[in-house]
């Protein structure tokens, strides 16, 4: 039994020069102090040993075993150090070498227009204001004279999720939100999504992005509503922009104004995107109907106001020449990546 433990520790000695990796020097291990291995079975035939034999063999193994697993401890470090060397090595990095340029992403030509046009407008003076997009019947409708039944109900496909709550149909509500909960002198405008039942075409979709403005205060006339939409649309389009005001009609403005510009594209002269006329429709407009501003608790005898509602796809289309609005939506990079702020 000496002897063979004299062996087992020869051999392990042996064996051990030829270890390379971790993964051999784990199955040497096993293979004399796993729970089958060499060592361990000197162990069990101790039995056989007389009692007086017993703890001097005891302690022979015992010593064994603490200067094998010393051996084995020692080479396992050293196979470490050298595989995490050689990891180091096979994983150098050419910290000089040039990278690919990073892609460059770009905002969407909707959202460039709305940031555009809120400069514009705050740089009148205007504060920016948010309103729900689901939104209440009560909003929508009723506070900008709409009532049940009302024709305008019909102009404005709407997303109902119940009798009371619905997809807002235009920014107007936000108009009743800042009324009810502000005093006069209000300047805000408010850019966000709307939702029509429309079918999806080039110049429709059921999702869509429009800027409300309000202003009410002492005085305020339509003189400065076409003041402000002027000023706007010089600002956006270039000074040799006119506007032209078309009386029209919407329930919560009296009078109301439709707001043509000079066609961005031909500069007045009469193109395909004008249809000829020099002009384009961008803008509703008018003042503030005073049922409207009363039903919103201002008092219509001390104040007055204009709203205008303009639609951001429009905006966009024009600014960069868009035919289809599909193309906005599309999300193909190849297209929205052409398009910048300048
Ligand atoms: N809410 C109107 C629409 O969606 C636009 C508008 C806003 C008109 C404010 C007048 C005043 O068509």
């Amino acid at each position: 039994m000496h002897d063979q433990l004299q062996q087992i520790q020869n051999e392990l000695k042996d064996q051990l020069q030829q270890i390379q990796d971790s993964s051999a020097l784990e199955s040497l291990r096993l293979k004399v102090l796993g729970k089958k291995g060499s060592l361990t079975q000197i162990l069990r035939s101790m039995g056989q040993l007389s009692a007086e034999e017993r703890p001097a063999m005891g302690q022979l193994i015992n010593k064994a075993r603490e200067d094998m697993t010393a051996r084995l401890d020692e080479m396992a470090q050293k196979i470490q150090a050298s595989e995490k060397e050689a990891k180091l090595r096979a994983e150098k990095l050419d910290v000089t070498l040039p990278t690919p340029a990073p892609r460059q992403g770009c905002q969407h030509p909707v959202s460039l227009v709305i940031d555009e046009v809120v400069n514009v407008f705050t740089g009148m003076g205007f504060e920016v204001v948010d309103g729900p997009e689901v939104e209440l019947d009560h909003f929508n409708f009723e506070l900008m004279n709409i009532p049940k039944n009302h024709p305008a109900r019909d102009a404005q496909d709407t997303f109902y999720f119940d009798d009371n709550v619905l997809l807002r149909t235009h920014t107007s509500p936000v108009q009743a939100r800042t009324m009810t909960t502000r005093k006069p002198p209000i300047r805000v405008i408010c850019p966000g999504r709307v939702y029509r039942a429309d079918e999806v075409d080039a110049t429709h979709s059921p999702v869509f992005h429009q800027m409300e403005g309000l202003v009410v205060d002492e005085d305020v006339t339509m003189a400065d509503l076409k003041g402000t939409l002027d000023a706007f649309a010089k600002r956006l389009y270039g000074d040799d922009i006119r506007t032209r005001f078309r009386p029209s009609f919407f329930p919560f403005t009296e009078p109301s104004a439709e707001v043509d510009l000079t066609c961005v594209a031909c500069h007045g002269k009469g193109c395909r995107v004008c249809k000829g006329t020099g002009w384009i429709e961008v803008l509703g407009s008018g003042m503030v109907n005073p049922k409207v501003l009363e039903m919103c608790g201002i008092d219509s005898t001390k104040y007055s106001g204009f709203a205008f509602g303009v639609g951001m796809e429009r905006i966009a289309m024009l600014r960069y020449g868009i035919t289809d609005m599909r193309m906005l939506y599309e999300g193909d990079l190849r297209f929205l990546s052409q398009l910048r702020a300048d």
